[in-house]
């Protein structure tokens, strides 16, 4: 296994792939070249090398209210549970939304889509959040017994979700617990939403689809259902997507593939999300790829500490959510995610928003603790360890009033 690198100047020399220069070694000169030629062709790559190909066959999705109130949060929210069950099968795999919106809106508004990492009933104590059922992770802050969540767990995370701020600047908050789609263990993509797609002992292709393929595609199916639920109270054409760590690795794929998402932030995201896998600062490709070999596809193995031979970067996945806004953020303390990678990430996807007609990622320099850039790329870094936390959400609120009003 490679060494850990936190030391700059260990980074070895790397040259990244032009977003910008076709793999028949054609410059894209213009917007036409990159929406028609260049972004498919790179899309691809992804699919190929990196996160798999997700199945496009259509599966049923039928939604059921299974909760709602008008008088929420002490009268200040919303709140509806909606369930999407995917497939025809009697207890198929489905997908359980919490939906806040605030109060006092008059028509549908701009939404925050995020997955949760322990369940809904985590991201706040509302007791009126139904408890996630299905397979959980151990979860450090307790709460979760024999793999299953308790009413312990209840709020255990709601440092994470800035609940209240969200409100009272008139957007709303959406999330699901990511198990609902993939449970996050390697179970040869049995479970979850795979099995909807895999005939029962079957595994994907080398270039199928894995974990982040299948968070990808339930955030895409969330969105379907806002789309054509108008009376849900969603703007649809104006969700931001968002997303920590893992779950932002999975934001970034799904905003990527999918052009309907309107804003997409990547919270530490790191190795696999928008840091720079060329770096090999942190976590490198082959260390993902053997604790978490379900996250991306078979083809992904080849490049462990082999990523020059990548034909993409992650600023390339950055690029395809051009010209639409992204941020990007880390934290000083998280060196495992690689803050100067992600910066970098931004900033190697500048050149493709700029030829799209945007300001791009407008700074020279990694800019200091604190001080975030606005521009169609958003970045900051913040002090303090790999988190979600209230600087981080008033940094992403102040952007999408920017970007997404
Ligand atoms: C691990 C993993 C990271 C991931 C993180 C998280 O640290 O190595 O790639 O981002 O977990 O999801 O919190």
């Amino acid at each position: 296994m490679q060494e850990i690198i936190y030391d700059e100047s260990l980074v070895p020399n790397y040259t990244l792939p032009d977003p910008l220069v076709g793999m028949d070694g054609s410059p894209v000169t213009d917007a036409r070249g990159w929406q028609e030629h260049r972004r498919p062709e790179v899309l691809h790559l992804f699919e190929e090398h990196v996160y798999g190909r997700t199945p496009d066959r259509a599966v049923s999705v039928r939604p059921e209210i299974t909760e709602q109130s008008a008088s929420a949060l002490d009268g200040r929210a919303i709140r509806r549970q909606i369930t999407l069950h995917f497939g025809d099968v009697p207890d198929g795999p489905a997908m359980h939304l919490l939906l806040y919106l605030p109060s006092h809106a008059t028509g549908a508004v701009p939404t925050f889509l995020g997955l949760n990492f322990a369940g809904n009933h985590t991201i706040h104590p509302d007791p009126a959040i139904h408890l996630a059922t299905g397979w959980m992770r151990p979860d450090p802050d307790g709460g979760v017994v024999d793999n299953r969540t308790t009413e312990a767990a209840r709020g255990a995370k709601a440092s994470r979700w800035a609940v209240e701020s969200i409100l009272a600047r008139g957007y709303g908050l959406a999330t699901a617990y990511c198990g609902d789609l993939d449970p996050d263990y390697d179970d040869g993509f049995q479970n979850g939403v795979h099995a909807l797609f895999h005939p029962p002992g079957s595994r994907p292709a080398a270039n199928g689809w894995g974990t982040m393929g299948a968070w990808a595609w339930g955030l895409s199916r969330a969105l379907d259902y806002f789309a054509t639920e108008n009376g849900v109270g969603v703007d649809a054409s104006r969700v931001a997507l968002l997303g920590h760590s893992r779950l932002g690795k999975a934001a970034l794929w799904a905003g990527a593939q999918d052009e309907r998402f309107g804003l997409v932030i990547s919270n530490d995201s790191g190795c696999g999300g928008a840091a720079l896998s060329r770096r090999c600062f942190g976590e490198t490709v082959e260390r993902i790829n053997t604790t978490f070999p379900h996250w991306f596809c078979g083809n992904f193995q080849q490049y462990n500490h082999n990523e020059a031979a990548l034909p993409v970067d992650q600023h390339m996945l950055l690029a395809l959510i051009a010209p639409r806004p992204v941020y990007v953020a880390s934290a000083a303390e998280d060196l495992w995610a690689d803050p100067r990678g992600e910066f970098l990430g931004a900033a190697g996807a500048s050149p493709v928003y700029r030829l799209l007609g945007t300001d791009g990622l407008d700074a020279a320099e990694m800019p200091g603790i604190h001080q975030p850039i606005t521009s169609r790329i958003g970045y900051h870094i913040r002090a303090g360890v790999h988190d979600v936390t209230a600087y981080d959400w008033e940094r992403y609120l102040d952007f999408a009033d920017l970007h997404l009003r």
